[in-house]
């Protein structure tokens, strides 16, 4: 499908808040949701739900429900149902298989492309930690120097599929190339890469892939997928009496059922935006290329712009990447950008979004990092221009 021929006009009529006349370009930070998923999760609680395993119909609702959850986010990454981990974020999911995974003794890799929430939890299970570089004028993640990060003692390899600032998408598949030659594992951050194209976590080499339903459309949920044969190697924290199969023993607690209906309705809602045939995989990957090609051609005019513009700075400059723009402006902090926009109607955030370590290695961290705007499956042409416009009169 041309990008001109994305239904962008249906597609938000499927948003209520869009209705608001905000141009949402903080998508990366979270979506809005669609009317499916509002209505799965009221009418999962209208259904009457118990909790999961019991002997009548309100638990059997629960457990169908869960069920429907894990094949649905399989669908959306190319995973198995029965490795699917459902909890309450990425950051709580990754601290907990971090301490399954890796501790004394070991050694990690993690890099300074991502998010705090793929570095963190594995720096800090007391295992020896090798650092990724990052260039930061490119905001490229080399390749080469994973042969000299990885050996034998390696546990795992942590890497973004891209980055929540400036989007660049590192060859996750030659690097979980050298990591696995060496016996790594690879823990791939799905999170900012998942709404803005297909994924198929085999075709990464991820072994465990981490995503959140609230970056895609869906409410705020996480998840995690491996393979269950992995996942029966890993002994994670937990309760006596809680289950010991395959995913639900890294489930802590009870679920957000009601919630996990909204992840199955989300799922649904980006195999629909575009017309597709063949089982939901596969419209899946349809509709995600469609939103994609969309989202890059619109993402063209939007840098474009901030690049006739002299008091703009835009960071790295990545190949590959998502449609996710990181600047400055002369004369103004980034949230002073930010509050000016906020007063023209545009969303956009400011500072270092949790990019901890490459706003370090680009050297703005302390100065109050940048700007960050996104686009989106539901963004459309006025929000791109409402934000050049406001960056313009910023001069
Ligand atoms: C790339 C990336 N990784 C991880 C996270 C953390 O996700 P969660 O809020 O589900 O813990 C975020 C959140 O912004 C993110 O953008």
């Amino acid at each position: 499908m041309l990008p001109s021929e994305y239904p962008i006009k249906q597609v938000r009529a499927t948003y209520p808040a869009l209705s608001d006349g905000h141009a949402y370009l903080d998508g990366a930070a979270g979506t809005q949701v669609p009317r499916s998923v509002i209505e799965a999760i009221a009418t999962a609680y209208r259904s009457g739900l118990g909790n999961v395993g019991g002997a009548f119909p309100a638990s059997h609702r629960s457990d169908a429900i869960v069920a429907a959850c894990r094949a649905a986010v399989a669908d959306l990454v190319g995973g198995k149902p029965g490795g699917v981990i459902l909890g309450p974020n990425m950051t709580t999911l990754t601290y907990r298989l971090a301490r399954a995974i890796a501790g004394p003794g070991d050694e990690v890799v993690v890099s300074r492309l991502d998010h705090d929430a793929n570095v963190r939890p594995w720096t800090q299970t007391g295992a020896t930690v090798r650092w990724a570089e990052v260039d930061p004028v490119t905001g490229e993640l080399p390749v080469e120097q994973y042969a000299d990060l990885v050996n034998e003692r390696t546990k795992v390899v942590a890497v973004t599929a891209a980055s929540n600032i400036i989007g660049t998408r590192p060859d996750v598949p030659a690097i979980a190339e050298i990591a696995h030659a060496a016996g790594a594992l690879v823990y791939v951050d799905g999170v900012h890469a998942t709404p803005h194209g297909p994924v198929d976590m085999r075709a990464l080499g991820a072994d465990f892939y981490a995503t959140s339903a609230y970056k895609w459309s869906g409410p705020h949920i996480g998840a995690v997928v491996a393979d269950p044969a992995l996942l029966e190697t890993l002994r994670p924290d937990k309760l006596a009496p809680s289950p010991d199969t395959v995913p639900e023993r890294f489930e802590t607690g009870t679920s957000p059922f009601a919630d996990l209906d909204g992840v199955t309705a989300a799922v649904d809602h980006l195999a629909a935006m575009v017309p597709g045939t063949g089982n939901r995989r596969e419209r899946l990957l349809t509709s995600m290329a469609a939103a994609e090609a969309y989202e890059q051609a619109l993402f063209a005019v939007l840098v474009e712009g901030l690049e006739t513009m002299p008091h703009v700075t835009m960071y790295g400059k990545p190949a590959r990447r998502t449609a996710t723009v990181y600047f400055t402006v002369a004369g103004h902090t980034p949230r002073q950008v930010a509050e000016h926009l906020a007063k023209l109607g545009v969303n956009v955030w400011h500072g270092h979004n949790y990019a901890w370590e490459l706003t370090g290695a680009m050297g703005i961290r302390d100065s109050g990092g940048a700007v960050r705007a996104g686009l989106v499956h539901y963004n459309d042409r006025s929000d791109v221009d409402r934000l050049l416009e406001g960056v313009a009169r910023l001069e």
